[in-house]
């Protein structure tokens, strides 16, 4: 068969079977084909620059073995509104391939082996982009302009930026904290440094905030009180200090999720802390705090009590979103749509005097870890009553 026959075509579905070799170069010559999906398959080689020419609306590849440059000028037909590209073996984006992309919303390129400079990618920005998912790359260069600008201040549209598991550094645009369609920002295990750049304001939308493992510093970020809708915040592995405000509980209600491990954060841990009503994941491990474990856990109802699972926030494809956290040498995936795990790890400080009783009433909690800090006293008597789930 010579697919470049069949004229008429206009959706094209052969996801998840054992289709190998490489693309016909006729293709895209199938001037009316709009959707084309290929993810799932055990197809190699690259993809032709005649992808531009294409009518296309919608190319899903991944999760395939292609490899090579991702082709320039992918736009100039002007109808490219998604690309899903994740799970191949790219190596690279060519600095014209998203020139022009006015169309273009959707854009995933996770776990590839791609090697550019994000900001020379995205130099013509496609500024109707919603999602960009860059995560396990290569990317490197920063995300500023100079001046604390950056082309990811024109993504008025942008709704997920994941750039997680790449080789960026530099500081983050003020701007950040302007784009009012984000609701996702994934930063993570990059080379990110300087301070969090502070705002008077954040959008409504801000539900993930992940930030960790980085190099950023300063005291625990002001901006982020008026992130009122922040479901999920990783500040881990930074070079924070200071205390922890005692604010977090009031001004971020809806967290379930607060990593503040790996930082130089001092002094107490402040009673608020136990103010969180759906926490699920309290991580405060290897820093330098100091004083009691705060005990009145009468509202503390996150680890107590059934939480029902979240809806997924975002009407988005991006689903696959998750955290690690390695907890007893098992690596425990936090999924951000079903929280199904519930810890609180304070070790590697240094706490003092006893383990409060009112920990025996988190009774969904599946894993506490106390250790290396300086308790005393005896070990609460209804510590029996965890459930071993
Ligand atoms: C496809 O089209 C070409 C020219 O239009 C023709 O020569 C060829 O036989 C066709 N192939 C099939 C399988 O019909
Ligand atoms: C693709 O379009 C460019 C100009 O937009 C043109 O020069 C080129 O010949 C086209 N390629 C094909 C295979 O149609
Ligand atoms: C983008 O548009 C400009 C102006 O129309 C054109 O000169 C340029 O070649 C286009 N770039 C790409 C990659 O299509
Ligand atoms: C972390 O910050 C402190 C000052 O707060 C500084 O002394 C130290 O060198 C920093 N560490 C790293 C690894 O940057
Ligand atoms: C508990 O915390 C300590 C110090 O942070 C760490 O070394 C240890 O591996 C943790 N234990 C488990 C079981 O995860």
């Amino acid at each position: 068969m010579e697919i470049g026959n069949m004229t008429q075509l206009q959706i094209m579905e052969l996801e998840s079977n054992y289709l190998e070799g490489q693309l016909p170069g006729t293709i895209f010559h199938l001037v009316k084909l709009l959707f084309m999906t290929l993810s799932e398959n055990q197809l190699v080689g690259t993809i032709s620059p005649e992808l531009g020419n294409s009518s296309l609306w919608d190319i899903d590849i991944a999760h395939n073995n292609f490899s090579g440059l991702f082709p320039p000028s992918i736009c100039v037909a002007g109808k490219l509104s998604a690309v899903s590209a994740g799970h191949n073996g790219f190596t690279g984006i060519h600095h014209q391939t998203f020139q022009n992309c006015t169309t273009l919303q959707y854009v995933d390129f996770t776990a590839n082996n791609i090697v550019a400079e994000l900001r020379d990618c995205f130099s013509e920005h496609p500024g109707g982009l919603s999602t960009m998912a860059f995560r396990h790359n290569q990317l490197h260069g920063t995300l500023l302009t100079g001046r604390g600008e950056s082309f990811l201040c024109n993504c008025t549209d942008l709704n997920l930026l994941d750039l997680s598991s790449n080789a960026l550094h530099g500081g983050l645009p003020k701007c950040f904290w302007d784009l009012s369609s984000l609701q996702f920002i994934d930063l993570s295990s990059n080379s990110f440094s300087g301070i969090v750049p502070f705002s008077r304001k954040c959008q409504d939308n801000l539900k993930y905030l992940l930030l960790g493992n980085n190099q950023f510093r300063g005291s625990f970020p002001l901006g982020l009180k008026k992130c009122k809708h922040l479901i999920t915040l990783d500040l881990g592995g930074n070079n924070f200090s200071g205390t922890i405000p005692s604010w977090v509980s009031m001004s971020l209600p809806e967290l379930d999720f607060l990593r503040l491990s790996s930082n130089m954060f001092d002094g107490i841990i402040p009673d608020e802390i136990l103010q969180f009503r759906q926490l699920q994941v309290l991580d405060l491990s290897k820093n330098k705090l100091t004083g009691p474990i705060p005990n009145d856990f009468r509202n503390f109802t996150g680890m107590s009590q059934e939480q029902k699972n979240r809806d997924l926030i975002y009407s988005n494809q991006y689903i696959q979103v998750e955290i690690h956290i390695v907890w007893k040498n098992v690596d425990h995936v936090y999924n951000l749509k079903i929280a199904a795990v519930v810890g609180i790890d304070l070790s590697g400080n240094s706490l003092t005097l006893e383990i409060p009783n009112g920990l025996t009433t988190l009774s969904r909690l599946r894993y506490l870890n106390l250790s290396g800090n300086h308790l005393s006293g005896c070990i609460p008597e209804d510590i029996g009553k965890y459930s071993t789930a």
